[in-house]
């Protein structure tokens, strides 16, 4: 298996060997940082810049520590403090930073597709850290990494994906990743908040939370996304709580085995309870270990591909 892609966009534009072989090399990864000393020279001379435009805690920083255990130099910008505030568009910014002789940037931004801009209009990998509601491909690598983990294997497991379908751009990457990997999806959550059509992309629509959580192998709670909202989806927090929030007496009465996951940032209360999320069924912090090792597989993996290779 060999790695053609210079950027990573989306999840959509990866085969199943390119999946494969993400998954593999994390693997690989994952031993360096539970070293006493957690670096290993492989990007050494290369340098990583994460430029965020929203706010993140887990993506940016298992972005910088992932690229740091690889020995690249790395470098944050904050937005806020970018000229970016000043009025310059966003490739202008990101074609200044880059004339400073980047060879990697990572990249959040609240518009849909913004990191094709930069990928068409730079020389450096970009790789995507979220964009809009469109993809945040590797929050769904280091999820399919994690249940991989936890079952030796994803082909044939039943997922259920719990709670703002419309605007979660973590739903639609782990829907292209799982079902690529042979995966049995199903999504689930308030019908004002399930996309019109969403079967075409190979998942099964249920409302009946229980039915799910009976199901399934694994649950992915997801995030209200209240700041891509712009009208009221749901009569309130406390009807999507009771109807799709994930409590111990839900969860009690799911597949014996089942476990669950969310992204992060979690809202307490409204997509899963206290109890469920600290419980024992809960893999929320293995998801955040792995996060480090799936993104150090992916800086490796787009800085060892040669310009011209494209992709
Ligand atoms: N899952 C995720 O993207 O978390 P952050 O917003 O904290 O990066």
């Amino acid at each position: 298996m060999s790695w053609k892609h210079k950027h990573l966009l989306g999840l959509a534009d990866l085969s199943r060997e390119d999946l494969e072989l993400v998954l593999e090399t994390a693997k690989s990864f994952k031993e360096v940082s539970s070293r006493d000393i957690k670096k290993v020279p492989a990007l050494r001379g290369k340098t990583v810049v994460t430029l965020f435009f929203e706010a993140s805690t887990r993506t940016r920083i298992s972005f910088e520590l992932a690229a740091k255990r690889l020995s690249a130099d790395t470098l944050n910008i904050a937005v806020n403090v970018s000229s970016t505030s000043k009025g310059e568009t966003l490739l202008d910014t990101a074609r200044n930073i880059e004339a400073m002789n980047v060879d990697a940037m990572v990249v959040r931004h609240s518009s849909s597709g913004a990191v094709f801009l930069l990928a068409e209009g730079l020389n450096c990998s970009v790789v995507n850290a979220g964009d809009g509601c469109r993809e945040h491909p590797t929050q769904a690598l280091l999820d399919m990494f994690t249940l991989q983990e936890k079952f030796g294997r994803i082909e044939g497991l039943k997922i259920g994906i719990v709670g703002d379908i419309l605007h979660s751009r973590v739903a639609r990457s782990n829907i292209w990743g799982l079902t690529k990997l042979g995966a049995k999806v199903t999504v689930c959550g308030p019908a004002t908040l399930m996309p019109r059509g969403i079967e075409a992309l190979g998942v099964d629509v249920c409302y009946d939370l229980k039915k799910v959580l009976k199901q399934s192998d694994a649950v992915i709670a997801l995030r209200l996304q209240k700041e891509r909202q712009q009208d009221k989806f749901l009569p309130s927090l406390r009807e999507y709580s009771r109807l799709f929030g994930i409590d111990q007496a839900k969860l009690n009465e799911g597949s014996d085995h089942l476990i669950v996951m969310h992204p992060g940032p979690t809202n307490r209360g409204v997509e899963l309870s206290a109890d469920v999320a600290d419980g024992k069924q809960s893999v929320i912090l293995d998801q955040v270990t792995n996060g480090v090792a799936v993104r150090m597989a992916v800086l490796y993996l787009v800085l060892g591909t040669k310009v011209s290779e494209g992709g």
